[in-house]
């Protein structure tokens, strides 16, 4: 099939164009370049052995993208692009809906115009907000407590809305959880520009000296020792999940809504633990005090995704803290970006 991933070059589009270039897809990358470099580009060409076709542009710009959608005959468009810090969008809530909100409706007319119908779009276990009950299956409620989750919400139900019009869209709607570790070639991973916000990278520098410390928000939550947990998912079997959520829609027409996680939480001081063991390096931490917004404890039920798509989470904890630091090492020997 002939997929366009628009945010092709971050973190989670580059690990899927691998993953589906190797099934045998032709994929076009689309990227503005706002959180991701060139460079992405020739190190996908090195795991695959080939070039990728590559359109650099903005999803918000219609024109181009009905045009790329076109000439490169089209079928399927996997949608990563978009902004995805949370404290950011609190401070920035009008770039977020601009970029996040526009950027799907543009993809959207670009895509009717052009006729291509099959979407699969990145969400986040960040729409079910507070846990009202656990682990979270896809009928759990949704809220946003964040101008990021808002533009996931509101996108979600834009699509849901679309998708059931006479045109026949069929659109999977995909909730990650906590993506973590990187491609086992070490040439791609997750980079974030300064201090990261998220806790694995966190520690990935701590690891590497960078840092000099982790601070362990919050060792007071009712989990079994006191830290936060969360279902951190290895950013290849979360790249596979695209590949079974494309199959699945060349059979079924709709709405369709998976989570993709492991279903197993592990607590702040767990990772730390497991990536200390994959670095044989120290995590030195300190506790402080919690991150306003965090919840204790989340993780998914991912049945509906074993079930429907026969897909599964099959790397463990220990191979997501191996790939991250093989990844983190090298960045540190290299000046990547
Ligand atoms: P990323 O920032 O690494 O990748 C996003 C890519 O989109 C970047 O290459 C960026 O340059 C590009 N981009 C941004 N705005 C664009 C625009 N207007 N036009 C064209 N390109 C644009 O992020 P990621 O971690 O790979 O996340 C991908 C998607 O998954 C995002 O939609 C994010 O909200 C969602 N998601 C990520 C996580 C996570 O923890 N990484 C969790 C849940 C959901
Ligand atoms: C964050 C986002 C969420 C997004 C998810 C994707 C926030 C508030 N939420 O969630 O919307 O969907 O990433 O991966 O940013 N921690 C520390 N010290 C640190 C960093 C984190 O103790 O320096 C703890 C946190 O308190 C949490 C756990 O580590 O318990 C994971 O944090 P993080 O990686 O930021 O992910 P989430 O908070 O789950």
């Amino acid at each position: 099939m002939n997929i366009l991933l628009t945010g092709g070059v971050g973190y989670i589009g580059s690990h899927t164009a691998v993953v589906l270039a190797e099934t045998g897809h032709e994929v076009v990358l689309y990227d503005n370049f706002s959180n991701s470099s060139t460079d992405v580009i020739h190190r996908l060409t090195t795991i695959i052995g080939s070039d990728l076709p590559f359109v650099q542009g903005d999803v918000r710009d219609t024109a181009r993208l009905t045009h790329a959608l076109r000439t490169h005959h089209i079928e399927a468009v996997v949608h990563f692009a978009g902004l995805k810090a949370v404290g950011e969008s609190v401070i920035q809530p009008i770039a977020y809906y601009d970029n996040n909100v526009n950027g799907a409706i543009s993809l959207l007319q670009a895509m009717q115009t052009a006729g291509a119908r099959t979407l699969v779009f990145s969400s986040s276990a960040t729409v079910y907000g507070d846990p009202q009950y656990l682990p979270f299956d896809e009928a759990h409620p949704t809220s946003a407590i964040n101008p990021y989750g808002r533009t996931k919400l509101h996108i979600e139900q834009m699509l849901c809305d679309v998708a059931r019009t006479a045109d026949h869209w069929r659109i999977a709607c995909l909730r990650y959880f906590n993506p973590v570790g990187a491609h086992e070639s070490g040439l791609i991973g997750e980079n974030p520009k300064g201090i990261p916000n998220n806790l694995m990278p966190y520690v990935a520098r701590v690891a590497s000296g960078q840092l000099p410390h982790l601070e362990v928000f919050g060792a007071d939550y009712s989990t079994a020792d006191g830290t936060g947990v969360r279902d951190y998912i290895h950013v290849v079997d979360l790249a596979k999940g695209h590949l079974a959520a494309l199959d699945f829609l060349r059979k079924e027409i709709g709405w369709h809504v998976f989570n993709l996680g492991t279903g197993r939480g592990y607590s702040v001081l767990e990772i730390v633990r497991a990536f200390e063991l994959a670095s044989n390096r120290p995590i030195p931490y300190r506790v402080a005090p919690r991150r306003m917004g965090d919840l204790a404890a989340y993780y998914a039920e991912p049945n509906r995704a074993k079930t429907v798509l026969n897909w599964q989470a099959e790397r463990t904890l220990q191979e997501m803290c191996a790939s991250m630091w093989r990844w983190q090492e090298r960045l540190s020997r290299t000046a990547v970006d």
